[in-house]
């Protein structure tokens, strides 16, 4: 019947969506390595200034092309404000804030990160193209939020 026709139809359009969408999942997690930034750890907001590595911000290499960004966002700057990595660099973004929420998104990227009073936040990126790249503070945290910004020079 006509009837039981449809319904398979739609039983095997559900079950085909449903395999679609966990391999798109797999694809994103495993092919593109897309996952949400993680809690890398714990830090007393007061004292970041002198809990490595946030005693010492700035871009260092660890390893062949691999690079970690140690850096801080507070009102209303990020410090250094201003990285610069070699093209193909896979850098490892390393964050905290010693005041209020801010937001940290590298644009044109999938860097997009919250920074929390209390928090190490870790995301990583590999830089295929040179150009520049501009960080901006994505959430709203006071009067000059809006002049919270920075830059990824690739080279
Ligand atoms: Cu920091 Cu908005």
């Amino acid at each position: 019947m006509k009837v039981h026709t449809y319904e398979r139809a739609f039983l095997w359009l559900g079950a085909i969506v449903l395999v679609a969408c966990l391999v798109a999942l797999l694809y994103g997690s495993l092919g593109l390595d897309i996952h949400l930034p993680s809690r890398a750890g714990a830090i007393d907001p007061q004292q970041v200034a002198s809990t490595p590595p946030f005693d010492q911000p700035g871009v260092r290499q660890i390893g062949p092309n691999q690079y970690e960004a140690v850096m801080i966002g507070r009102i209303w700057s990020f410090t250094p404000a201003v990285i610069e990595v070699p093209a193909g660099a896979e850098v490892t973004f390393t964050l905290t804030t010693p005041d209020v929420i801010h937001g940290f998104h590298v644009e044109g990227t999938r860097v997009n990160m919250m920074l929390i009073p209390g928090q190490i936040t870790r995301n990583r990126y590999r830089f295929e193209r040179p150009g520049e790249y501009t960080i901006i503070c994505h959430e709203y945290c006071g009067v000059g939020h809006h002049t919270m910004y920075g830059k990824v020079i690739v080279k």
